[in-house]
């Protein structure tokens, strides 16, 4: 008999679903919960495009046949969505073009009832685990896996998919840094992030950029062409400039490249890169160029360490069902594998600090960061 069917509770029927900005390592957590599932003979139902496929009853199962390849693969095969609330969900619109939204979380609960699913895995960022909170609310067991290449979830260390965009983001600068020495440019790369500087911060310390603007940080534009033209004036080929698109220019605040009205968190930002490419060429007289990575840094395979982290969390979440919790997210913190409550997530940013360690690294070794 099988160990773990020993300790397995009376659910026997769960539902996953993807939701918010994907990221790479979906596909390993929806693996780690089914095969785990699998032995326990629960059946897995996959819910298409987060919430919206639970709105509209698109409802698959999963099954042995969808493993292959799965560890490796980028995406999501269930599909995701980054504008669905159950609670504010858009049905049409009015005559003045204004939309009209409905709580539609009775229908999402009929579906899941119709189905027979017992509980549900909730895989996405702050957005999924509001959501998460709030069917737990309507006695609906659920584990959130918290996922997002921003890393800035409340309640745990670190999010899978972030270090893949890391790796994504390094790679771009150090090809830049190439490019850069060859022409003496200053060179300005956009990475994402919404409002935390976890992407810039640690990929612009692997690439050894020259300067790291975050959104923690604001910064003033006369630092950075100060560091640009001191660079020069000593005989430095390039300079690199690793930018959050989060990040603020004093007295100017984000920059932002368009408004999605139907999503939960309607403002894109992006768009700083050029400002800066442009304004440094003015400053200084060096000539620079930009380079925005946008989407490169959600896609493509994994990397080990997020193919581990993913399978980790994806396990973690099952052996709390089958401990009979439910309103938990899994989480890693000082290392170790844990669970926080649901709503420790629900709607928070986890931010860089001022004083985190890096920072106060990159400092000693003479990065600039455009506070100081
Ligand atoms: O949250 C993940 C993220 O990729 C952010 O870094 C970025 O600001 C945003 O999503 C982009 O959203 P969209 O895919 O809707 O353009």
């Amino acid at each position: 008999m099988n160990p773990l069917a020993l300790t397995c509770p009376t659910v026997r029927r769960i539902g996953i679903l993807t939701s918010g900005g994907d990221c790479p390592g979906l596909n390993a957590v929806i693996r780690a919960v089914a095969r785990d599932a699998f032995h326990c003979n629960i059946k897995v139902i996959g819910i298409e495009d987060g919430y919206l496929g639970l709105i509209e009853n698109r409802l698959r199962e999963i099954t042995e046949a969808d493993m292959a390849g799965l560890l490796l693969r980028g995406g999501t095969i269930l599909g995701s969505n980054n504008k669905t609330n159950p609670s504010k969900h858009k049905v049409g619109t009015d005559s003045d073009n204004k939309p009209i939204y409905k709580d539609v979380m009775p229908d999402c609960l009929r579906n899941l009832e119709r189905a027979g699913i017992e509980a549900l895995i909730t895989i996405g960022g702050d957005g999924t685990q509001t959501g998460a909170t709030e069917f737990a609310r309507k006695g609906v067991p659920v584990i959130g896996v918290p996922k997002t290449i921003d890393n800035d979830i409340e309640g745990t260390d670190i999010t899978f998919g972030f270090q893949t965009a890391v790796a994504t983001a390094t790679d771009a600068l150090d090809k830049v840094r190439t490019t850069a020495d060859s022409h003496h440019r200053a060179m300005v790369v956009e990475v994402m992030g919404r409002n935390a500087g976890w992407i810039a911060l640690h990929a612009g310390v692997a690439s050894g950029s020259d300067i790291i603007l975050l959104p923690e940080l604001p910064f003033d534009m006369t630092r950075v062409f100060a560091c640009v033209k001191e660079r020069s004036d000593r005989g430095k080929r390039s300079s690199l400039i690793c930018v959050s698109e989060g990040a603020k220019v004093k007295g100017h605040g984000q920059f932002i490249a368009r408004r999605v009205e139907t999503s939960p968190d309607p403002i894109r930002l992006g768009g700083i890169a050029k400002y800066l490419a442009d304004q440094i060429e003015d400053e200084t007289g060096t000539e620079s160029r930009y380079t925005i990575l946008g989407h490169t840094q959600r896609g493509g395979t994994p990397i080990p360490s997020d193919r581990v982290l993913a399978t980790l969390l994806g396990s973690h979440a099952m052996t709390l069902l089958r401990q009979g919790k439910a309103g938990r997210m899994v989480a890693i913190q000082g290392g170790h594998l844990t669970d926080v409550d649901l709503s420790f997530a629900a709607g928070k940013q986890r931010l860089v600090k001022e004083d985190d360690p890096l920072i106060l690294a990159a400092r000693n070794l003479g990065t600039i960061f455009g506070d100081e």
